[in-house]
């Protein structure tokens, strides 16, 4: 592989373009506009620019790393892709849209993946012009520090696909797990329950903000609490991943806690709405 795509310049798709331009891999990275893939680049700039200043990296790497990266203003640009990855919002009916569109313009040789964190690998393989050649690479956020990359397979993925992407994923210096193409995932299934449980424990009164996430923080040694990880997430995806959850095993213990709902209806979507559990401004 020698081209990566990546639809969406959001943080995940920031974060993977980064990684992937770092590894050596030339990047195409489109969102809904050139100027939001340009804020992007300017973002890993910054980024790099700080592992410059912590002497890990040579100042001349910096503009190496950004010129391996090229906005992309149409699926068509996507062409000479090896391996597409889509980063868009956690909406089914946006990643189906990507994937008619971009699978007009592929190869036969060309691998699509979705970063979705809970929609099923399946169902999006229909909106896609070869099934087999199509799987989930769930990447964790902030994508540059984390060392984990989660691979789904869809029912009609076949074993080269897997093969290929899982290469890739090393390359960039990831952990590689194998996830069946169950609701959530491995991690998420895991993640999801805690952070609501979390908003249950906050909307029922057993204890406030700080001190649910003081709990996690130095009773359980997580890096951060589950609420302020809420906060990064973005509480509408945390919801989204509930709701998911919940339809997909039809289980009770899934159910969405009614204050998350109230949150995410309120507009308070955590740190990239300044406001969340915490106040970001
Ligand atoms: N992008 C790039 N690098 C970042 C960063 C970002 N957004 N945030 C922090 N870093 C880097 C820092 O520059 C620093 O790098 P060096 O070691 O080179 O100095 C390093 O990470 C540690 O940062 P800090 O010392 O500032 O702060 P920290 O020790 O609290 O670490 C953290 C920050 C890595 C984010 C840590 O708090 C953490 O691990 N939090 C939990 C993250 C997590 O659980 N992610 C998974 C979310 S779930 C998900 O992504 C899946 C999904 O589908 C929802």
């Amino acid at each position: 592989m020698k081209t990566i795509g990546v639809i969406g310049a959001g943080q995940m798709g920031a974060g993977i373009a980064q990684v992937s331009a770092q590894a050596g891999y030339r990047v195409l990275l489109s969102d809904m506009s050139v100027e939001l893939v340009e804020k992007a680049k300017v973002g890993i700039g910054k980024l790099l620019a700080r592992n410059v200043a912590k002497g890990k990296m040579l100042p001349e790497e910096v503009d190496t790393v950004l010129g391996r990266i090229t906005p992309a203003a149409d699926h068509s640009d996507f062409a000479p892709c090896d391996l597409i990855i889509e980063a868009a919002s956690e909406r089914e009916s946006t990643k189906r849209a990507i994937f008619e569109s971009v699978g007009k313009h592929v190869g036969p040789e060309t691998l699509l993946a979705t970063n979705t964190s809970s929609i099923p690998i399946t169902r999006l393989a229909q909106s896609v012009p070869d099934p087999a050649r199509f799987m989930g690479v769930h990447f964790f956020n902030p994508v540059p520090v984390m060392g984990l990359i989660e691979l789904i397979r869809g029912l009609a993925t076949v074993d080269a696909t897997v093969d290929a992407i899982e290469i890739y994923g090393r390359s960039l210096g990831k952990n590689i797990i194998h996830a069946d193409d169950a609701p959530g995932f491995i991690v998420n299934r895991i993640l999801m329950p805690m952070i609501n449980e979390a908003c249950f424990a906050l909307g029922e009164g057993v204890a406030n903000i700080a001190d649910i996430d003081m709990g996690c923080r130095i009773g359980l040694n997580h890096p951060m609490g589950p609420l302020t990880l809420a906060d990064f997430i973005g509480l509408d995806t945390c919801l989204d991943i509930c709701r998911v959850l919940h339809e997909g095993t039809g289980d009770q213990k899934f159910r969405p806690a009614p204050l998350l709902i109230k949150y995410v209806e309120a507009g308070w979507l955590g740190k990239k709405t300044g406001r969340g559990f915490y106040d970001w401004t």
